[in-house]
């Protein structure tokens, strides 16, 4: 007989999922966050604000001192940034009311460096998976901490289906159907809402449970005042992932190919590759000149061509999978080496994914990070293992890449433990 969790879940993904705003009871959330991880978390996130790449954003009373968009006023927003010497949310939250009314931080993708919670929304969404199957294409975290009133940017509406999970305190949130919006259009971006309130619904979670609301859901946060931390759990539902592909997969690489260039440009020195040259242009023979397509336009399509081949389509695809569909998953942790000496535990759950590559490389993903080599019978009896044993010595993992060179072995063996494809289980006894 089913159990109740599992029965929820059925009932959630038919009936809920991308149609209707919900509020779950407290028995549908099996395992709590860890606050006071989850704080450390946001610590180490803000003492580590650097170049506008990681997303915190802070507003503090009417003032935006980071609203996403730059790190002009880093300066100033640095002392309402929580410390170590706050010690937990609520002690941060005390010294706060001290400098300021109202105030709200907004740490975007915290499982960028929290892989325990990474594994918490892996948990936590399976069911989802598993009823639904994946949302198209791209999941994020959010973590709200604060005690504003409501959203300053007004009621709006974001293109993701959002699981609210309150942490600490009560969360509240309202809500309008696209139809009523479409008939009221003075209630976008608006925080003035008072003569709309009949027409809306008004939903609370406590932690223990989670709001739900699908991507068509109007919506605006509420509060007495209370202090709260919350993270909303964003799944993407694009109806036309083109921008996704193109922004994680396209610009990333294209970014870093001009900023190189204009680097050296400005630097004063650049190389005669880097020289720019006339393109051919004969003006008696124009169409002559139509035939030859330039060697500069020529050269931009071919790498175009090598980013969006079918082996950029495999390796695109692993990294999402192997993610869980995060889209910045935990970072690698280069402190954890392998050692021949240790008992590893391996979460074949979430298992290593491998994909053969047209020049006959493997791929191997392991939570979104890869590596690459030479590909054999060996290997892949070496990775089928890896993915499918749930506990193994470092002497038979030491076995198992013994066709390896040297060098390979080691990246490798270090690559599976800082991306916690093996996790340290036990050390052996030394002999
Ligand atoms: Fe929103």
């Amino acid at each position: 007989m089913k159990n109740q969790h599992t029965r929820f879940w059925e009932y959630f993904s038919k009936e809920i999922y991308g149609k209707e705003v919900f509020t779950s009871s407290q028995e549908n959330l099996t395992l709590e966050i860890d606050q006071q991880t989850l704080f450390e978390t946001v610590v180490k996130y803000c003492e580590d604000i650097r170049d506008g790449q990681w997303g915190v954003r802070l507003y503090v009373g009417d003032e935006a001192l980071l609203d996403g968009s730059g790190l002009g006023r880093v300066e100033a927003a640095k002392q309402y940034f929580p410390n170590k010497n706050d010690g937990s949310f609520e002690k941060y939250h005390k010294r706060m009311t001290s400098l300021c009314e109202e105030y709200c931080l907004i740490i975007n993708d915290p499982e960028r460096i929290d892989y325990k919670l990474f594994q918490w929304c892996r948990s936590f969404l399976t069911p989802l998976f598993k009823n639904h199957g994946m949302n198209n294409i791209g999941i994020y975290n959010a973590l709200f901490v604060g005690n504003y009133r409501k959203t300053n940017f007004g009621v709006h509406f974001d293109a993701e289906s959002v699981f609210q999970i309150p942490v600490i305190g009560q969360k509240s949130m309202r809500f309008w159907s696209a139809e009523y919006i479409r008939e009221n259009p003075e209630l976008v971006d608006s925080t003035e809402y008072e003569d709309h309130l009949k027409n809306s619904v008004h939903l609370s979670s406590e932690p223990g449970d989670f709001t739900y609301w699908p991507k068509k859901a109007w919506h605006i946060a509420e509060s007495d005042g209370e202090f709260s931390v919350a993270m909303a759990l964003s799944l993407q539902e694009y109806s036309d992932i083109t921008p996704y592909i193109v922004n994680n997969l396209l610009l990333p690489q294209l970014k870093n190919s001009r900023e190189i260039h204009d680097q050296f440009e400005l630097d004063g020195r650049p190389g005669d590759d880097l020289q720019v040259k006339g393109i051919p242009f004969d003006a008696k023979n124009l169409e002559e000149t139509a035939t030859q397509i330039p060697e500069t336009v020529d050269k931009i399509f071919s790498k175009l061509q090598a980013l969006t081949g079918s082996d950029q389509a495999k390796t695109l695809w692993l990294k999402i999978l192997s993610s869980f569909g995060f889209t910045t998953p935990p970072e690698l942790d280069t402190s954890m080496k392998f050692s021949p000496k240790n008992i590893y535990h391996i979460d074949i759950k979430y298992p290593v994914l491998t994909h053969l590559l047209s020049d006959n490389t493997r791929l191997v993903a392991s939570n979104g990070h890869f590596f690459q080599f030479t590909d054999s019978p060996e290997t892949q009896v070496m990775i089928n293992t890896i993915a499918t044993t749930s506990t193994l010595s470092g002497n038979e993992i030491l076995l198992l890449s013994e066709h390896l060179d040297a060098e390979t072995r080691q990246a490798f063996l270090d690559f599976l433990c800082a991306s916690r494809a093996l996790s340290f289980a036990s050390a052996t006894s030394a002999q």
